[in-house]
């Protein structure tokens, strides 16, 4: 699958900007602060609904301007299909080929796009939210239900939590919980399975894929601790019975302590935890692991690749890792949009398409 014409208006940095891209390696060029990120921004927003770097949408807009408007045309299994969306605060429209989708589980999934810049160590580095977020993202592009999952979820929780912070009376509170607990358990174990599913995918890639491009003694596992137990099959299982047990504390704590929302996924090198012991090259090659890992699994489910977006990653890694992305992106046929600051002639050869942005002008050289 491939983007072959992107149009953004009011978006970010860019008034009015048209890209027509190849559907192989595409690369923009351009010094700090010009604009790259925020195209692949705009192509990974269209194509999943949702920007990792905003807290709310107004901070897409163009300072200034009231709404901000995206369009492209892609071409999946030999299909052409147009995506579009608009904003402006208190209301969003995203279609499909005209086509106003009601729900972002009737648009998310359409195209695929697997992105990775710096900002993913993060998903090693950081708490368990990163790491929720980067496998409900992987499992909605190929299972859009999945964000209907999630939604519900989350607003069961923050009934729960409703509840526990004003009912004072305790025989009413504790059966108003039950309720709740119910439902917390039918949609909780849908999700926890969603992602047993999902992280024994990623398992299989991972490991191949580090040892190619770490060494082969060492072995990458990603260990999903649902329910704060450490077999997660088990753990759903007793769903029932956890939550009734954490009752009390949830009382006493006034918030819901147990369920997906709390989740993690622990990845371990060599048996340690990456986020404490894992060098910081380690650490990016093993995000790499997970992003290429991200492709496979997509490729497996669509019989296509999804598009690659890499901001800036190929100054952060170094000559082993960096050699091993750019034959990558050689290899078979996928699109990749890649941003750098300056030229680099491994990954130019006669099929690049390369764009030079300045000031949120892009222009194709
Ligand atoms: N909502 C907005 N309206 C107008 N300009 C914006 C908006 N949000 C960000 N910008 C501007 O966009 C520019 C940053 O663009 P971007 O992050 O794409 O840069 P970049 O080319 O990727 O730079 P770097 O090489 O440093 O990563 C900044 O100059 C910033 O001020
Ligand atoms: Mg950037």
């Amino acid at each position: 699958m491939h983007i072959s014409d992107l149009y953004l208006v009011n978006f970010r940095n860019y008034k009015e900007q048209r890209v027509v891209f190849d559907p192989g390696i595409n690369l923009l060029i351009g010094p700090n602060g010009q604009g790259k990120t925020n195209v692949l921004e705009g192509v990974s927003y269209l194509i999943t609904g949702k920007s990792s770097r905003i807290k709310s949408e107004n901070d897409l807009i163009h300072w200034g301007d009231k709404n901000f408007f995206l369009a492209a045309f892609f071409e999946v299994n030999d299909r052409q299909l147009k995506l579009e969306s608009f904003y402006e605060p208190g209301k969003k429209v995203m279609k499909i080929n005209q086509l106003a989708c009601k729900r972002l589980s009737d648009y998310i999934g359409t195209v695929n796009s697997v992105s990775f810049s710096p900002d993913d160590l993060n998903i090693v580095k950081k708490g368990p939210n990163e790491r929720r977020r980067f496998i409900d993202l992987l499992i909605a592009q190929i299972r859009p239900s999945h964000i209907t999952l999630l939604n519900a979820y989350i607003r069961v929780i923050h009934q729960k939590n409703t509840l526990l912070r004003t009912e004072k009376n305790l025989t009413l509170l504790k059966s108003q919980i039950q309720a709740w607990n119910e439902q917390i358990i039918d949609i909780g174990t849908k999700i926890i399975r969603n992602r047993i599913e999902m992280i024994e995918k990623l398992n299989k890639q991972c490991q191949k894929i580090f040892k190619n491009i770490f060494s082969d003694d060492d072995l990458l596992v990603l260990h999903y601790y649902a329910l704060g137990k450490k077999d997660s099959s088990e753990a759903v299982n007793h769903f029932p019975e956890l939550l009734e047990k954490k009752m009390m504390h949830e009382i006493e704590r006034k918030t819901v302590l147990i369920g997906p929302h709390r989740d993690d996924m622990i990845i371990l090198l060599n048996g340690n935890d990456t986020r404490m012991f894992a060098s910081q090259g380690q650490q990016r090659s093993i995000v790499l692991s997970l992003k290429l890992a991200e492709m496979e699994i997509i490729y497996h489910e669509k019989a296509e690749y999804p598009i690659l977006l890499l901001d800036d990653v190929l100054s952060e890694l170094d000559e082993f890792r960096r050699e091993y992305l750019i034959n990558y992106i050689h290899l078979s046929s996928k699109q990749t949009i890649i941003t750098m600051t300056g030229a680099d002639d491994r990954v130019i050869n006669s099929h690049t398409a390369v764009y030079q942005v300045l000031n949120g002008i892009i222009r194709r050289k």
